[in-house]
């Protein structure tokens, strides 16, 4: 199966067999082209699938070590995603398998990410399977664009038990990291200055939506501004200066460095300094990280799950894969997650679950569309 991947700014393809053996698996990463701008450009994204697509399934083929002759269908992500992104995908695939005579897929990229924990090398082991983790399942799909808590009594079928409310993970690492002045992409931009900080030095709220296993991350991102700004020290009346990368302060409003006569005054008692970026990079690192982790334990014991995945972009956290492991391990629940290059967009995960469905649905027409939205387990 070959796998074809160009929702956001990945530009990939890959080759797996049988659903879960990696044969290769090429990812073209727009990253420096984009963080030129602070963010994803559409356009741009799309101009760059365009050239770079024909190349990396060239790539992917070549690693493979297979031609085309040697391939059972074609995968595709047509959704959700940017959709001038999701169309050079979906148009190349449809050429693809006009030429080869291959049948076409097109697979959700939410459930493609699910399918990540369940890859392997040829002759290792995938996450899973490794884990002794069993159906039905609560996975987590956090991601730039999602936070999915999904119920999963067998693989195809998929129960929205929680979602973002507003931004979603990635999208608030990406906003803070933003806001900290430490570039894109954030959720990497907060974890390299996390490990420098503290987060017990900052407060921030883990947002809770009442009766309801759904996410709002918004208000974490305002609360950080408050932090970074020393908001909260002008309420009681004192003023502060926030520099990026150490905490500073300036003296309290009135206070006068001499005295006539050269008497000098008291001094100040101690502004405690502001939070430096580090810390207030691992404090939010810290409420998103616990956020996730309550909401998915909690879905974990409504549903009586008996195995927990963690996938999507944000899934590459080290300190979020280690309380995910920690935390069900607490409860006896076998918990699996894919390396971290699997975690984020790529084309394996694509051709895995592609595998899947084509067995369910069987292949798409020529007519298959692209959407924005694309929900799964509704
Ligand atoms: O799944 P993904 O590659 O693309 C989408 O489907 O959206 O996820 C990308 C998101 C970005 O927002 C990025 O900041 C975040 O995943 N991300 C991380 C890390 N690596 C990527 N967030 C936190 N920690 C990371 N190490
Ligand atoms: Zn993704």
């Amino acid at each position: 199966m070959l796998g074809i991947e160009t929702s956001c700014d990945e530009t990939a393809a890959a080759v797996v067999a049988g659903g879960e053996v990696i044969a290769s698996n090429v990812v073209a990463s727009q990253e420096d082209l984009h963080a030129r701008f602070g963010g994803i450009v559409p356009e741009v994204a799309s101009r760059k699938h365009v050239e770079l697509l024909p190349l990396v399934v060239e790539q992917a083929l070549t690693q493979a070590g297979v031609t085309w002759e040697d391939l059972a269908a074609i995968a595709v992500t047509h959704g959700p995603g940017l959709v001038g992104s999701l169309i050079v995908g979906v148009a190349a695939a449809k050429a693809y398998a006009m030429i080869s005579g291959l049948p076409l897929v097109g697979v959700n990229h939410l459930e493609a990410h699910v399918h990540a924990a369940f890859l392997r090398e040829r002759d290792g082991i995938s996450p899973f399977a490794e884990s002794g983790a069993d159906f039905p399942l609560v996975c987590l799909v956090a991601s730039g664009g999602h936070s999915d808590l999904l119920r999963v009594p067998r693989l195809g079928e998929y129960e929205l038990l929680g979602c973002a409310r507003d931004d979603a993970p990635g999208e608030a690492f990406d906003k803070a990291a933003r806001l900290l002045g430490l570039g894109y992409p954030g959720g990497p931009a907060i974890e390299r200055a996390a490990a420098e900080g503290d987060a017990t030095r900052v407060e921030l709220p883990r947002p809770v939506v009442k009766d309801s296993l759904d996410f709002s991350f918004s208000g974490l991102k305002t609360a950080l501004k408050r932090q970074e700004t020393g908001v909260r020290s002008q309420e009681s009346g004192e003023r502060r200066t926030a520099r990026h990368g150490e905490g500073g302060h300036s003296a309290p409003a009135g206070w006068k460095p001499a005295l006539p006569g050269g008497r000098r005054p008291p001094l100040p008692a101690r502004v405690p300094a502001l939070p430096a970026t580090a810390d207030l990079a691992a404090g939010f690192q810290a409420a998103v990280v616990d956020t996730l982790v309550r909401n998915t334990m909690e879905a974990v014991e409504r549903v009586g799950a008996r195995g927990v995945i963690l996938s999507g972009g944000v899934a590459a956290n080290t300190r979020l894969r280690e309380m995910m492991a920690k935390e069900a391990e607490r409860r006896g629940v076998p918990f699996a997650v894919a390396p971290k290059r699997l975690c984020t967009d790529n084309a394996a995960m694509v051709a895995a679950a592609g595998y899947h469905v084509l067995r369910r649905k069987g292949p798409d027409g020529l007519e298959l569309d692209v959407f924005s939205t694309l929900p799964l387990g509704q």
